[in-house]
């Protein structure tokens, strides 16, 4: 089954991340927008740039990257 952003990549997203990113122009919690600056975000996490904080590990990390490959389907 392809990876979906409401299912397998929304719930990685924290209400904090969705509010302190909204402040720089960018809304995680917009499907149009992830997919619009998905190439940025996938650098960000992968760098460990962003979150800030606590840095996705590296399965997350990898299923952000998949569910880019299959199509970034809702
Ligand atoms: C899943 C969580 C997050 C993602 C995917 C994300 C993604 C991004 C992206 C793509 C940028 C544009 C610049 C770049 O590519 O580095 C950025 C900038 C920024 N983000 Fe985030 N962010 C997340 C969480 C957060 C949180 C929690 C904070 C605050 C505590 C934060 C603060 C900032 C700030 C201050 C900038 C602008 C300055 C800079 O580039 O460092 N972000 N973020």
């Amino acid at each position: 089954m392809e990876l979906s952003f409401a299912r397998d990549i929304r719930p990685l997203i924290r209400e904090s991340d969705v509010e302190c990113m909204v402040d720089y122009g960018l809304d995680l919690s917009s499907l149009s927008e992830v997919r619009m600056y998905a190439e940025q975000i996938y650098r960000a996490l992968a760098e460990k740039r962003m979150p800030e904080d606590i840095p996705w590990n590296d399965e997350n990390i990898a299923k952000f990257k998949r569910w880019m490959d299959e199509g970034m389907d809702a």
